[in-house]
């Protein structure tokens, strides 16, 4: 069976990640999270005195985009993949609210993007590997073989997000994470660098009223497809 790149892109909260690492683990590629790319460099200015009020330091931070090591390592108990930050594991603090609120504003500025898709480039070099982001079945891996394109309402993905910050002990608004889903949805689609927007070649997929189950089928079934010669 040949070895494929696949992209998964879509807006955020749709369930992008959970569906790439679920495909990973079920065919056995590697997964790599885009957006804990672009997280992981908010995280960065939050940490390092780079926000201003609402404002980031473009000038500071493109003077020390060098200093910013994005890695991801497999969790040795859950194996679920981490997020590294120059070496330190960061995966529960960029799903803040804080860090969500400014990663749209970061994933904006073409710099950052600029380096972190010749990064993403690099982890897919060997093929088998699974994405998810906003343009990596348009920029990052044009030629990707499979490219699947998600969404749902932003209703359903606001309540996703508000049980998953729930679950994990937050005291969450849900009137605060729709109003947050949408200002993304709007910043994603309109920025001028590779803004969110279906490939013409990928693959739709609405999964407002779908269980992971029937999701998961769906997935397993395209792969196939894909990569049978
Ligand atoms: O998927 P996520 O919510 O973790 O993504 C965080 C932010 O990063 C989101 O505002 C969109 C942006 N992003 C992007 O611009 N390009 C990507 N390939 C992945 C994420």
């Amino acid at each position: 069976m040949k070895k494929i790149v696949i992209a998964i892109d879509g807006f955020s909260s749709c369930g992008k990640s959970t569906m790439a690492k679920a495909l990973a683990r079920n065919v056995g590629y590697l997964y790599f999270d885009s957006g804990a790319m672009y997280r992981a460099v908010a995280l960065y200015c939050l940490r390092n005195g780079l926000i201003n009020g609402e404002q980031i330091d473009t000038e500071g931070l493109r003077a020390q985009l060098g200093n910013i090591n994005i890695t991801f390592e497999a969790d040795p108990v859950t194996k679920n993949s981490i997020t590294l930050l120059n070496g330190e594991n960061v995966e529960h603090e960029i799903r803040s609210l804080e860090v969500s609120r400014l990663v749209s504003h970061v994933a904006a500025l073409d710099f950052v993007r600029t380096e972190m898709v010749e990064q993403q480039r690099r982890m897919g070099k060997q093929k088998g590997i699974v994405m998810d982001g906003r343009d990596i079945g348009t920029t990052v891996f044009p030629d990707a073989e499979l490219k699947i394109f998600v969404t749902a309402s932003a209703e359903v993905r606001a309540q996703r997000r508000y049980d998953e910050l729930k679950a994990r002990g937050d005291n969450p608004d849900y009137n605060e994470i729709l109003e947050n889903v949408m200002e993304r949805d709007r910043i994603d689609q309109t920025r001028e660098v590779s803004p969110l927007k279906k490939a013409d070649d990928a693959l739709l997929l609405d999964n407002s009223n779908m269980t992971h189950a029937q999701q998961e089928a769906w997935l397993k079934e395209q792969f196939i497809a894909h990569t049978e010669c």
